[in-house]
């Protein structure tokens, strides 16, 4: 007998007394039965706050993590255990140990994209909604910025009185975009409006009209006059901003943008997830409690 997979993912939620959390990247089929749809920022606080003790996180491994440091008391399950951020694997607590040797007086802003060992490291986690408010906040002129390059470089835009040093680490779905797609997509659609995500490269970034996180991405589409729009950053996206605009025109890059880890989880991995309560989510103590300090100095200075 075939199952019905979204009425047998509700029936276990109830049964567990668990709430799904799916990143704006996540297939649609599980961004529709999550209870919450979120950019980083938005599900890292959801997860902190709900009173819920077992967490499914349709996202990549990060985000898991970053729930589990929040909440040690709540059983955090990833889907699919292999589903990573390349970049956040770009940065290693050994090179970041030696970064900041380097730079004794530098604060370390850790980009949420990162392992719990980094986070460990950082005096305050960031992410892209959150970033230049939270560098403001700082009141040290040295900030060692890490692992993602070209949010660095953005941040230091907009920023230029701080010394931002820079870590060499990037999203490889982003750093695929090319500034002639950009060039060519305004002169194929006039009065077309095009956000991107800042993990962009310079060239890229240079040619947007707004530059922004993934929820704020959604926003400036929904709350924009226009009715066509390039979205430069991962194709999830585009499910939640046609819920929202069904009559406007959007426009992706090239041949689509897809981060293929965020794309590993189907229902199927929610279903069993559930039903095995896997893979749960477990970290070195000390580890979690440094990582946490970060984290919680991301929420207290982000408010
Ligand atoms: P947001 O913080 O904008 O949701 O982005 C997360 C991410 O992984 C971007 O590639
Ligand atoms: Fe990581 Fe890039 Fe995928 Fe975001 S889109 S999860 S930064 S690989």
């Amino acid at each position: 007998m075939k199952i019905n997979l979204k009425d047998e993912i509700l029936r276990l939620k109830k049964d567990k007394q668990a709430i799904i959390l799916a990143h704006y990247y996540q297939r649609g089929e599980v961004q529709d039965i999550a209870d919450a749809v979120g950019d980083s920022y938005y599900l890292s606080k959801v997860a902190k706050e709900c009173d819920e003790k077992v967490i499914v996180f349709c996202g990549v491994k990060f985000m898991a993590e970053s729930a589990k440091i929040l909440s040690p008391e709540k059983t955090v399950l990833l889907p699919v255990m292999d589903a990573g951020c390349p970049m956040a694997e770009m940065a290693d607590a050994e090179g970041v140990q030696v970064l900041k040797d380097k730079h004794p007086n530098a604060k370390v802003v850790c980009y949420i994209n990162s392992t719990a060992e980094v986070k460990a490291l950082a005096d305050v986690c960031c992410t892209s909604s959150n970033a230049v408010k939270i560098i403001k906040n700082i009141k040290e002129d040295e900030i060692i910025f890490l692992p993602d390059k070209n949010l660095g470089e953005y941040i230091k835009q907009q920023i230029p009185e701080k010394n931002v040093i820079i870590w060499d680490g990037f999203c490889i779905t982003h750093k695929l975009v090319k500034p002639e797609e950009l060039v060519k997509a305004r002169k194929l659609h006039e009065g077309i409006a095009i956000a991107a995500h800042p993990e962009c490269e310079k060239s890229v970034r240079e040619n947007a009209d707004f530059l922004g996180s993934t929820g704020q991405i959604i926003d400036y589409v929904t709350n924009h006059s226009g009715n066509k729009f390039l979205i430069v950053t991962e194709e999830g996206v585009l499910h939640q901003i046609r819920l929202k605009n069904p009559d406007k025109k959007l426009y992706v890059p090239g041949g689509g943008m897809t981060c293929t880890n965020m794309k590993k989880t189907y229902l199927e991995d929610v279903y069993n997830s559930l039903l095995h309560m896997e893979y749960s989510i477990e970290l070195d103590e000390d580890i979690r409690q440094k990582a946490y300090n970060s984290l919680a100095m991301m929420h207290e200075l982000g408010r």
